[in-house]
């Protein structure tokens, strides 16, 4: 998070609302995940999650009040946004004009420079650039952690990419008042031994077109009908336990190997859903090989996916390139990115 983001931002009681404000933020991958809300108005998840903020596609977003405005008008990539796209940002706004006490619309432009609901973590950037820029813009006065609680409310991995690098995000609790339960959930850097770790993530895009099931409907429907969540859910915590220390000794294949059996023990979840949720395809077990058959060529990565097809390779950096290389001669004709740890979200340009 920027100095000085929090700087301009911070005032006991909020400050007065700009006309407008701009922030880039960055996706995140999950290496332990998030699956599954507790509490669905309050984006509570039953399970802590921890990932990496990328330093490639970020989504820069602009709100500007407009009393004149009796809607919000939103447009992604240069196209009025509509139906399930538009409510969400506008639900998120009317948290935003709840909390400021203000009633203006906004007229809001994003743009994503990651295909949108392919299960790169498109929402996880929009909702933290537009928490950023809406609690300038309502002039909420928001610390770091603070605009993390309220991006969790427009998606839940958006918390984490509010900061750069490596993110833990506190499922926290639901007992007590809102307040209370909505205050124990907040997202904060993790202790990285960054020099021994060197991490890359080389992304595959197999499927940039939008998901079937979206994974909102796919997550509540693995906790409501699936017998393995629970199992799942309770050998996360041990996951993060073991991630935590493997991330402070800078240990790449413990973190990668952590990484691999918590992603694929969140895909079992949704296979054993009633009806299953089956985002993995013939591709993604292509590339699933290829990163075995680099293991046993001695290179250390590991894979991880999310909601989708796609699939995203922890290696050192050092091996980056040998990796995409590998995974791009499994999947010909593929678009294949190599990431590394990204920053926090920031307000951009003259808003700041
Ligand atoms: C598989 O944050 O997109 O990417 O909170 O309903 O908006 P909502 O879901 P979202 O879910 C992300 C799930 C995941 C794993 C992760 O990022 O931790």
């Amino acid at each position: 998070m920027s100095g000085d983001l929090m700087a301009s931002g911070r005032r006991p009681g909020g400050r007065a609302p700009d006309e407008g404000a701009t922030a880039v933020a960055h996706p995140n991958i999950a290496l332990i995940k998030y699956w599954g809300k507790r509490d669905e108005r309050l984006f509570l998840p039953w399970t802590d999650s921890l990932s990496m903020t990328l330093d490639i596609f970020p989504t820069t977003t602009s709100v500007r009040l407009d009393a004149a405005a009796g809607a919000d008008v939103v447009t992604l990539n240069g196209a009025p946004a509509h139906g399930e796209a538009l409510r969400r940002v506008s639900a998120f706004l009317d948290l935003v004009r709840e909390r400021a006490g203000l009633r203006q619309r906004a007229v809001v432009h994003s743009e994503n420079t990651v295909p949108t609901g392919a299960g790169l973590a498109s929402s996880a950037s929009g909702f933290a650039a537009l928490a950023v820029a809406a609690a300038r813009a309502y002039g909420l006065g928001l610390d770091a952690t603070g605009l993390t609680r309220l991006a969790r409310r427009g998606s839940g991995s958006a918390s984490r990419s509010v900061f750069g690098g490596f993110v833990v995000w506190h499922a926290g609790t639901t007992a007590g008042t809102d307040t209370e339960a909505d205050l124990s959930s907040y997202a904060e850097p993790v202790p990285v031994s960054h020099d021994a770790l060197d991490p890359a993530l080389v992304v595959a895009v197999l499927d940039a077109g939008p998901k079937e099931v979206s994974s909102r409907g796919a997550m509540r429907r693995t906790v409501d009908t699936s017998p393995l969540y629970r199992p799942w859910a309770r050998s996360s915590a041990d996951d993060l336990t073991e991630m935590r220390d493997a991330l402070l000794r800078g240990d790449l294949a413990a973190v990668g190997e952590i990484a691999e059996r918590n992603a694929l023990g969140m895909h079992a979840t949704m296979l054993a859903a009633r009806p299953a949720v089956r985002y993995l395809s013939p591709a993604t077990l292509t590339v699933l090989d290829s990163v075995l058959q680099l293991r046993r060529d001695g290179v250390a990565a590991y894979a991880t996916m999310d909601a989708g097809p796609n699939v995203k390779v922890l290696c050192a950096r050092a091996d980056a390139q040998r990796v995409a290389g590998a995974v791009r001669a499994a999947v010909p004709g593929r678009a294949v990115h190599v990431a590394g740890p990204g920053p926090g979200a920031r307000l951009t340009g003259e808003d700041e």
